[in-house]
């Protein structure tokens, strides 16, 4: 078997232009036009290239983008007033702030400030508590992304095995928590885990998110399984890997992601919707 290869980039191209056409409505209907700033502590150079393409797709989606870019020895009382400002600014619909913040800043009490209204990364309390408790909320955008690539195969998750392979906030803890919304039967392992190789050989869709490069081998993958893989590894030589090895698994998936292409390029793409879905409720709140 060859594994259908899943094209990230085409489906998040389709769901920008979704996210346009809702920007047009909002706009129309509400006279509001959505609006994201993206917080960015320190010159990380992975970051950087993140904030650019950011910056660049929500001025194609129609929307407002407002870039704040802080020195790595910015204090945290500077932080928590840029992020106590963007809470009040009524222009301001999503707020961002890339990760991992430099040393010395503490992200919990940066995240627990941002308005969960706001909140398009889905990482506040209130948000996380929410999708766990399977109520409405703004999800991290990375897992939501991974929902929409495997219903590119499969409309239905239900009753399927799923194993996430990371427990990070931003991508292995959601992606459960919204894998049991789809009713899927979810193992969630970790570097912890014991006989990793077992787990995933049940597993009808496996998603890789440990940032290991091609940690999970092809053989450990049931003939027919779904791959999902979140893993972005610069090698030396300049090229990207994924947490999954990538022949050897796409000869027994039924499907598969690609690094590049594949889960990536719909990490904004969801950005962009959630920011356009928290700019639509304020226009409903009408405040
Ligand atoms: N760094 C890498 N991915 C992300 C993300 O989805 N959100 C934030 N805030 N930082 C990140």
């Amino acid at each position: 078997m060859t594994a259908h290869i899943i094209d990230g980039k085409a489906i998040a191209a389709g769901l920008r232009a979704r996210v346009a056409d809702e920007v047009a409505r909002v706009k129309h209907a509400h006279g509001l036009t959505p609006g994201l700033a993206v917080v960015l502590v320190g010159n990380d150079p992975a970051s950087e290239v993140y904030v650019r393409s950011k910056h660049r797709e929500t001025q194609a989606a129609g929307m407002a983008s407002f870039e704040h870019r802080l020195a790595a020895d910015v204090s945290q009382d500077e932080l928590m007033a840029l992020i106590a400002r963007l809470n009040r600014d009524a222009g301001v619909h999503g707020i961002l702030v890339q990760l991992p913040l430099p040393k010395g800043l503490n992200t919990e009490a940066v995240i627990n400030a941002i308005d969960p209204a706001k909140d398009v990364d889905g990482l506040h309390p209130q948000n996380a508590g929410r999708l766990a408790g399977g109520f409405a909320a703004l999800s991290p955008c990375t897992p939501l992304g991974c929902i929409i690539l495997t219903k590119s195969v499969h409309a239905s998750l239900e009753g399927l095995n799923a194993i996430v392979i990371g427990r990070s906030n931003l991508v292995g803890r959601p992606l459960l928590q919204l894998l049991l919304n789809e009713n899927a039967t979810v193992t969630i392992a970790h570097s912890r885990s014991r006989e990793l190789p077992k787990l995933c050989a049940r597993a009808d869709l496996v998603y890789a998110a440990v940032g290991k490069a091609e940690m999970v081998r092809g053989d450990w993958i049931k003939p027919g399984a779904v791959v999902i893989d979140v893993g972005i590894n610069r090698q030396a030589s300049g090229k990207l890997l994924g947490d999954v090895e990538f022949a050897a698994a796409a000869e027994r998936a039924s499907a598969i992601t690609p690094v590049p292409g594949g889960v990536g390029p719909m990490t904004i793409a969801m950005l962009l919707a959630n920011t356009a879905t928290a700019a639509a409720a304020r226009a409903r709140r009408g405040s």
